[in-house]
């Protein structure tokens, strides 16, 4: 059985990895913080040492995207040093590195869905150190995949659709962005693309960047619509879900206007389809609601 070592093995996508693997004939070798700090050189040279695996995923990263404002140094050493180790340690054993990074990288400006060709000029410190890390990874280690997604979510706390609950239990109305716009997509989707790309790696020169993220693109607060309608049957009281502009929400970190990604590419060459984050949002909303801690992916 092919056997792959996932880093950042606690976080929403390492968690779905590990548990989707199995089902795609893949084992799942997950590797907690705790286990492995990307940021020690030493400690990933070890484990990557230790095992043949035909593949190392980065799911770890940094990712208070507000926080990072006041933490910069923090942010770099897990989003640009972590993924850097790992892609010197990974060129070091010839084991292709799969890195996950971020729609932050782009400035929201343009109007369309974004490609992988187009131009980033991130607006943050977390989209900046981000963008550093792919930076890193493309340039030590020539057998990589970075895979840029966005406004990712699933079964558990700490996730746009997990507020939108706890803050639905007891108000009567959620204010909700209307002027972000980007793809919703599930931690269980983004795990089965890297499967799939994973058990086609020995086709030929697949080796890059691509883009992947739910579909339709829409607003944080068409989003909240979505969540609410499907939570109302459950709910004692069904708030109204009002939009509003950015700067009626300011926060420390300024986020892209539009961050649609363009997901071309990774069809083209993996067969590999947008989502429709919908026809998921039904399940995830239910076990939120019966379990508010969340369930294992
Ligand atoms: N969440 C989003 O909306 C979003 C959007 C676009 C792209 N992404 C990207 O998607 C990927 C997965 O995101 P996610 O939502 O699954 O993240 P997550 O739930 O925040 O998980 C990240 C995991 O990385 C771990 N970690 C942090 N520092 C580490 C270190 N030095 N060594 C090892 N592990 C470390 C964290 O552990 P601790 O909890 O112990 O710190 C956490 O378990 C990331 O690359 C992220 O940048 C996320």
């Amino acid at each position: 059985m092919t056997s792959v070592l996932v880093v950042g093995a606690a976080g929403q996508v390492g968690r779905a990895l590990c548990a989707l693997g199995g089902s795609r004939g893949i084992e799942t070798v997950g590797r907690t913080r705790a286990d492995l700090d990307i940021t020690d050189l030493g400690q990933v040279r070890e484990v990557l040492a230790a095992h043949p695996f035909a593949a190392v995923v980065n799911a770890a990263a940094y990712t208070a995207v507000d926080k990072a404002e006041s933490d910069e140094a923090a942010a770099y050493a897990i989003n640009r040093d972590g993924p850097h180790n790992l892609a010197i340690a990974a060129a070091e054993q010839d084991i292709p590195l799969l890195h996950i990074s971020t729609d932050y990288v782009f400035d929201g400006a343009r109007s369309g869905a974004y490609r992988e060709t187009d131009p980033v000029r991130p607006t943050g410190v977390y989209g900046a150190s981000k963008f550093a890390g792919e930076e890193a990874v493309r340039a030590t280690h020539r057998h990589h995949i970075i895979l840029r997604t966005s406004w990712v979510y699933g079964p558990s706390t700490g996730n746009f659709v997990a507020t939108m609950l706890r803050l639905a239990a007891d108000r009567p109305e959620l204010r909700v962005v209307a002027d972000q716009r980007g793809g919703p997509t599930t931690a269980a989707a983004i795990a089965q693309a890297l499967l799939t790309m994973i058990l086609q790696l020995d086709r030929g020169e697949s080796w890059g960047t691509y883009h992947f993220s739910g579909a339709p693109a829409t607003t944080w607060h068409g989003f909240a619509q979505e969540i609410i309608a499907r939570a109302a049957p459950r709910l004692r009281q069904i708030p109204v879900v009002i939009p509003i502009g950015t700067a009626d929400y300011p926060t420390p970190a300024r986020r892209p206007a539009n961050s649609e990604l363009d997901c071309t590419k990774i069809e083209r060459q993996f067969g590999i389809r947008q989502p429709d984050w919908r026809t998921t949002l039904d399940d995830i909303v239910e076990t939120l609601q019966t379990n508010p801690q969340g369930s294992k992916i």
